[in-house]
């Protein structure tokens, strides 16, 4: 497949951009300030915080999971069997109550995934969203693949 352009001069702080890349849904994600800061309170929560056992080329094997910290892009599939995670930016009362900021579900077995598609502990997804490959042309392009 293709390698992907994806121009992000206009996306929103928080907001989600979908594109597909080889068939794959890929997610480019607008991380503010705060999101950004409570990543780490979240790592007790999580299976897999240091990103250890999960794929991202080694460039997005950081805390922020990324390039640009406040720019997130990850493959839109569950880790356990592939259905693609519903955006849930709110921050709500919720199932996993004070440990939620904000992230993706997959509604297919329950997985949940924080805002860096880092997986929660206790669910069926094994690890963490996978990162793609990708690179910045400029501040407002990057080429996934
Ligand atoms: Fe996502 Fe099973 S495919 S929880």
């Amino acid at each position: 497949g293709a390698p992907v352009e994806v121009d992000i001069s206009k996306i929103e702080p928080g907001q989600l951009i979908r594109v597909n890349w080889r068939g794959k849904p890929v997610w480019i994600l607008s991380r503010t300030s705060q999101v950004l800061d409570t990543l780490k309170t979240l790592d007790g929560k999580l299976r897999d915080p240091g990103s250890n056992e999960s794929l991202q080329p080694d460039y997005a094997k950081n805390p922020s999971r990324s390039i640009k910290p406040e720019i997130f892009v990850a493959i839109g599939l569950c880790t356990h069997l592939g259905c693609s995670p519903t955006f849930r930016p709110e921050i709500a009362p919720h199932d996993l109550g004070e440990s939620w900021r904000g992230g993706f579900f997959c509604p297919c077995h329950g997985s949940w995934f924080d805002l860096a598609g880092r997986v929660f502990q206790s669910v069926p997804a094994p690890t963490n969203l996978e990162i793609p490959p990708y690179r910045y042309v400029n501040d407002n392009l990057i080429i996934i693949g």
